[in-house]
């Protein structure tokens, strides 16, 4: 994590992406494993968490992570309206992520100040989201999309776009996605397997937290 970095102030989505090599991509369902999970992702040194909003307890959650864990930064996942958009900002999330772009979900965003990181997919997606100012953006799904291949020709036509690809992403091959100078930062659920989430092994996912902390990558 960049220790340099005040996380109580307003951040960038670029500063969203450096914090560490990896975002984790959550699914929760009980505030109380909420916040023990935030918990044990920070003390591996993972902060930037991305509680994505699948479950109808996800915001009651992110709630509770940006109240009991403020050293953490919570983010919600699956934004994919401007309700969504402001439904997380009311509960406390620092960034969004969303699955895909729009201008509706682009302009919540800036209203609600949150930094978008949104996903894409096509050359076309990438444009849209140019045209509103973005220019750090997930690519989603990254391994069924085209996985590093895609990043390595789209540094081409699109030098100026830095991505988080999530989808796919996994400790296989993680450590190739970062090696591109394009990548910044990748995403995935692999820091918070389900069956660990559910019988409370948080000395894994810090574990997990830890090694995913120290992998290198080119750009950042
Ligand atoms: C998602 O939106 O579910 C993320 O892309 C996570 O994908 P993964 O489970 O393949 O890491």
């Amino acid at each position: 994590m960049d220790v340099n970095l005040n996380v109580s102030g307003k951040l960038t989505a670029l500063q969203v992406m450096q914090d560490a090599p990896v975002i984790p991509v959550i699914v929760l369902s009980d505030v109380k494993q909420a916040v023990q999970l935030a918990r044990a992702l920070v003390a591996g040194g993972i902060r930037m968490l991305e509680v994505t909003l699948r479950t109808p307890q996800a915001l009651a959650c992110i709630e509770a992570i940006a109240r009991d864990v403020p050293e953490a930064v919570t983010g919600a996942g699956t934004v994919r309206s401007a309700a969504d958009a402001q439904a997380c900002a009311m509960a406390g999330a620092r960034f969004a992520v969303s699955p895909g772009y729009t201008h509706a979900v682009g302009q919540a965003c800036r209203d609600a100040g949150l930094p978008l990181l949104p996903g894409v997919a096509t050359g076309s997606e990438i444009m849209m989201a140019q045209e509103d100012g973005l220019t750090e953006l997930k690519f989603f799904p990254a391994m069924q999309a085209g996985g590093p291949a895609m990043l390595k020709a789209w540094g081409g036509p699109f030098g100026d776009v830095r991505f988080c690809p999530t989808g796919g992403v996994s400790t296989a091959n993680a450590a190739e996605f970062l090696s591109l100078p394009n990548v910044v930062c990748v995403g995935g659920s692999w820091l918070t397997p389900s069956d660990a989430v559910a019988r409370g092994d948080w000395a894994q996912i810090t574990a997990l937290a830890q090694q995913a902390s120290q992998l290198a990558r080119k750009a950042a």
